[in-house]
This record gives C-alpha cells, sequence and structure tokens, in this order.
C-alpha cells in the first residue's frame, strides 16, 4: 500500500495539527496549510519525528490565488494525487446579532465556507487521481443546532454541511467520498479571545477529534457524518 497524501487546511495547530500527526503515524505524506508559517515548520518537524513525510504550504482559504498557489505546492510535493483533503481550516466568535457587522459575518462565511469551497475546488483533479479519495470537512455541533450569538458561526457551518451533503452526489461518479465530521466542544485556541465562560477541561482533546477525522479516511462508502461528542 502506498503511503496516503494528504492536506489539511489549518493545520498549524489544534484540531488540524493532531489530524496531521495521526496520520503522520501510518507514515503519511502531510501537507499542512495555514497563514502562520512558523507553526506549520513546528508541525512539520512533528510529522517527521512522528514517521510522516510534511510540508508546510502557507495558504490564506480567503485568497484564491494563495489557494492556488499552495494546492500547486502540496501536489509537487506528492508526485500529483491527493487522496484526502481535510477542510478544517476555521475561525469561531460569539457575536449576539444586534452586534454582528458586516465585517464579522463576512470572515466567518469567507473562512468557514467559502474557503472550503476554494481548496475543494482546487485541489479536485488531484483527488481525482488519488487512491479512494476523500473530502473530509469539520463541521460543528454548530451545524445542526443554534447557539445563542452564533447566527454566522451556525450558518458557516450549517452552510459546510450543506455543501458536503450536494458536493457528495455531485462527486459520487468520480469516487470521491465527502464525510463531514461534526466535534463538539474540543480544547484549543480558538476559545482563546472569545469571550465567555468555557470549561475547557470538560471538552474533547484534539486527539480524540483527531482519531475520528482518521477513521473518516479509512472508514466504508457508506459513512458519511461522524459526530464527536466530548464525554458527558
Ligand atoms: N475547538 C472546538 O471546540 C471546535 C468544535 C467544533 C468544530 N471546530 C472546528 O474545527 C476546526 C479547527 O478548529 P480548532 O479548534 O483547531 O481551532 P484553532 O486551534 O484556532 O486552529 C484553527 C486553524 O485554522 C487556521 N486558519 C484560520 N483562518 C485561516 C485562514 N484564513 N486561512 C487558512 N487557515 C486559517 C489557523 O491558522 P492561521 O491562523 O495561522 O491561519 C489554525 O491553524 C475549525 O473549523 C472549527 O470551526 C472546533
Amino acid at each position: 500500500m502506498t503511503a496516503k497524501r494528504v492536506l489539511i487546511t489549518g493545520g498549524g495547530r489544534g484540531i488540524g495539527r493532531a489530524a496531521a500527526l495521526r496520520f503522520a503515524r501510518e507514515g503519511a505524506h502531510v501537507v499542512v496549510a495555514a497563514r502562520t508559517s512558523g507553526e506549520l515548520d513546528e508541525v512539520v518537524a512533528e510529522i517527521e519525528a512522528a514517521g510522516g513525510k510534511g510540508l508546510a504550504a502557507q495558504m490564506n482559504v480567503t485568497d484564491l490565488g494563495s489557494v492556488e498557489a499552495a494546492v500547486w505546492r502540496a501536489t509537487e510535493f506528492t508526485g500529483g494525487p491527493i487522496d484526502v483533503l481535510v477542510n478544517n481550516a476555521g475561525v469561531f466568535d460569539v457575536i449576539p446579532f444586534e452586534k454582528m457587522g458586516h465585517k464579522a459575518w463576512s470572515k466567518m462565511i469567507d473562512v468557514n465556507l467559502t474557503g472550503a469551497y476554494y481548496v475543494t475546488q482546487e485541489s479536485l483533479n488531484a483527488l481525482e487521481e488519488g487512491e479512494r479519495p476523500v473530502i473530509i470537512n469539520v463541521a460543528s455541533g454548530a451545524a445542526k443546532r443554534g447557539f445563542p450569538g452564533n447566527t454566522a458561526y451556525c450558518a458557516s457551518k450549517y452552510g459546510l454541511k450543506g455543501f458536503g451533503d450536494a458536493l457528495r452526489l455531485d462527486l459520487a461518479e468520480k469516487g470521491v467520498r465527502v464525510v463531514t465530521v461534526y466535534p463538539g466542544g474540543t480544547d484549543t485556541t480558538i476559545f482563546d479571545d472569545v469571550e465567555g465562560d468555557w470549561d475547557r477541561a470538560s471538552m474533547n482533546t484534539v486527539e480524540e477529534v483527531a482519531e475520528v477525522i482518521f477513521g473518516a479516511a479509512a472508514a466504508g462508502d457508506e459513512v458519511t457524518d461522524l459526530d464527536v461528542a466530548p464525554p458527558a
């Protein structure tokens, strides 16, 4: 079996980093993509230490030119095909609707939803060349129910679920699977600057979410949606 060729957006920290290391433990070739190159370089060193091969590809998922350049670098690294695309880059904020300005709204939709569209569109040819290719979209429990102060976040994540449900139908004939993962609260830096009384100790660990993402890549064709609930 050839080593899996994996592209993970938001791979510099948090869930994306943990997923990168999970694939690396199986000897995968993993491209981590995000804006902060220092974090990507650190993850690449960890990927290599875990037994994989890594590439840092700086990418802003909201900038099509940046996505094009990074996916091109990713395919140079993998030799062309991509087997696993993890659309994980995301931002989160809690803003009551009456205070929700256009800028904050657009940022959430642009990163969490349009970003996944850009990266998927640019990666499609490489995925079609992959072995049992799969697109794994990291949504959220907020893709299934509303939370106060989350109009933009919920809209982006419900949107990502809808994107995946329709994309699955469009790509079925090409043999590209689409799986949506719905993590509950997970202890990462995403909460660092967000107001709220977050009980981070009771949340999922990034390793628990990474295991589900890893499992999604190996799952049967019937698997389309996977929850990751924090322990009760
Ligand atoms: N933590 C949770 O409780 C939770 C629960 C459900 C779902 N999720 C989802 O899981 C995903 C990962 O979240 P996390 O908790 O691991 O957050 P995190 O620790 O803040 O990591 C987010 C990652 O996304 C990248 N990113 C943000 N904006 C980007 C952009 N414009 N272009 C490229 N990369 C960008 C960040 O890198 P740069 O800033 O360097 O670009 C970082 O690598 C997100 O989609 C989030 O919505 C998280």
